[in-house]
């Protein structure tokens, strides 16, 4: 839209303040906001005025939900032995028909990690340092090999560092996927308001945006693949995280699982190892099932126990899913707002042009998992935590690079084991010793067990089987 008309129906909406001391502004902020404007259209005026609103009548408005009612643990299936060589083999059948595709959400920025750009590209495996992206691609490249059919990948990413996820992949040869298998998609920025309900700007001068949150996947999604999608025969998505290398990814009991249950959206889950840890939690509000997110949930309901000593909220979220593809373009719209608010550089307009000063910002986003809450049948399955999670959140503590790194190595000294293959816990040199399997090489212990036969009989060293 042309500057002045943008301007004109931000100025009838409230947001004049933008424009205040106008002359006066530095040439390079008046730039900026110009070019902000010139980006925007009827359907960023309507989230505006939505979020405007919103932030002006509080917070109830935002529609979280999170409050009120009575929490329960909600059921989770627990697939037991017998039961898993069955869901495995109805679900490798459904990844041999080509109907399944991958999502991963890679919008976030790697704060925590203290990166700053796409956390994808970072070094995470035990031994050859593989990247989060390498290791997902090679689980897609195990499955295309396995099934015998392309597993298409959808990575979505945020304006902020999409060109630099994207120009990761080609300087790395798309990692030996074909070129086409992979769709980069953006995410949804949301403004970004003041306790008041104004529109902020950032320090050049440009209006402050945010990311819309991973529930802004099911938008972007539609916009950049539905047609793909469609006609790709694509019917369900296995959604993963970016920081989980240990994902198992795409997963035929998970998904065998979905389609028994007749669920149009499951959830992976693992005992969670304590009241405090950082998860989603998976329970019915007066019967309904949800994810109640660690920040929102009640500390007293968090920690609380039976009489056994066990947490009554067993389970936790590691944000996993299997979506029945049609009805995800159905819960879009009706993800409600998470809010948060944020310390941020702000651009203050003064009679002397502008000044920068920290400020505190309100931002909103959408949680996928959310979806939860509309979808027919919704399933929580368990899963072994030392198989499927080892999430890369922090730079040190828990869920951290080193965390992380000695989950892969755990894993697949158990996958070595289990094969019959004893694994020494140190060195000659009273080093630790780590192992890691590629996906490439093995994506079971029935593969890896095969593929070390007769050669490998102990192993005494850091060792990658690539
Ligand atoms: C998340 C889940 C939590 C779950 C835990 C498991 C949320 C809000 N919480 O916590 O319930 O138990 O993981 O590890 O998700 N992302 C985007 N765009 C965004 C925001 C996030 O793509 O706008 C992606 C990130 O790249 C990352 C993932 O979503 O892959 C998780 O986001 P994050 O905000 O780090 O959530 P956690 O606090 O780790």
């Amino acid at each position: 839209m042309e500057p002045q008309a943008a301007r004109e129906r931000l100025a009838a909406a409230d947001h004049d303040d933008l424009f205040a001391h106008w002359d006066a502004r530095p040439a390079g902020a008046r730039r900026q906001l110009e070019a902000s404007l010139r980006l925007l259209d009827d359907d960023a005026f309507a989230l505006i005025a939505r979020l405007q609103a919103v932030t002006q009548e509080g917070e109830d408005a935002a529609g979280t939900g999170g409050s009120g009612g009575t929490l329960t643990a909600a059921p989770v299936l627990m697939p037991v032995d017998a039961e898993l060589g069955r869901l495995r083999e109805q679900g490798e059948e459904v990844l041999r028909g080509g109907v399944c595709g991958c999502l991963t959400v890679a919008g976030g920025q790697g704060t925590r990690l203290g990166i700053g750009g796409p956390k994808g590209v970072f070094p995470v495996s035990p031994v050859r340092n593989a990247s989060l992206f390498q290791v997902f691609a090679e689980k897609l490249r195990a499955a295309e090999r396995r099934y015998g059919t392309t597993v298409p990948w959808f990575v979505m990413t945020s304006p902020l560092n999409h060109a630099e996820t994207e120009a990761f992949f080609q300087d790395n040869e798309f990692f030996g996927l074909r070129e086409g298998a992979v769709t980069f998609f953006p995410q949804g920025m949301h403004p970004v308001f003041d306790q008041q309900g104004r529109l902020m700007m950032a320090a050049d001068g440009g209006l402050t945006q945010a990311p819309d949150g991973h529930g802004g996947v099911l938008r972007a999604l539609r916009i950049a693949a539905a047609d793909q999608l469609a006609s790709a025969g694509v019917r369900y998505l296995f959604y993963g995280q970016v920081d989980n290398p240990l994902l198992t990814f795409p997963d035929p009991v998970f998904v065998a699982a979905h389609q028994a249950a007749g669920s149009q959206l499951s959830t992976k889950v693992v005992a969670r190892k304590s009241a405090e840890e950082k998860m989603g939690v998976p329970c019915l509000r007066d019967g309904a099932p949800e994810i109640v997110e660690y920040s929102d949930i009640d500390s007293e309901m968090a920690a609380a126990r039976d009489g056994q000593g066990n947490l009554l909220l067993a389970f936790g979220s590691i944000a996993a899913h299997v979506m029945d593809v049609p009805a995800l373009f159905d819960w879009e719209s009706r993800l409600p707002l998470h809010v948060a608010r944020k310390e941020a550089e702000v651009l203050v307009p003064t009679a002397a042009g502008a000044t920068v000063e920290r400020s505190t910002v309100i931002k909103y986003e959408h949680f996928v998992f959310d979806a939860i809450q509309r979808a027919r049948s919704p399933l929580f399955v368990a899963c072994e935590r030392a198989e499927e999670f080892a999430p890369l959140k922090n730079e040190t503590g828990d869920d951290s690079i080193a965390t992380c790194r000695q989950g892969q190595s755990d894993k697949y000294r158990g996958w070595c084991e289990q094969a019959g293959i004893p694994v020494a816990r140190v060195d000659a040199d009273g080093q630790p010793v780590l192992v890691e399997v590629s996906p490439l090489f093995a994506d079971s212990v029935a593969e890896l067990k095969t593929r070390l036969q007769n050669t490998v009989t102990r192993i005494d060293e850091t060792s990658l089987f690539a």
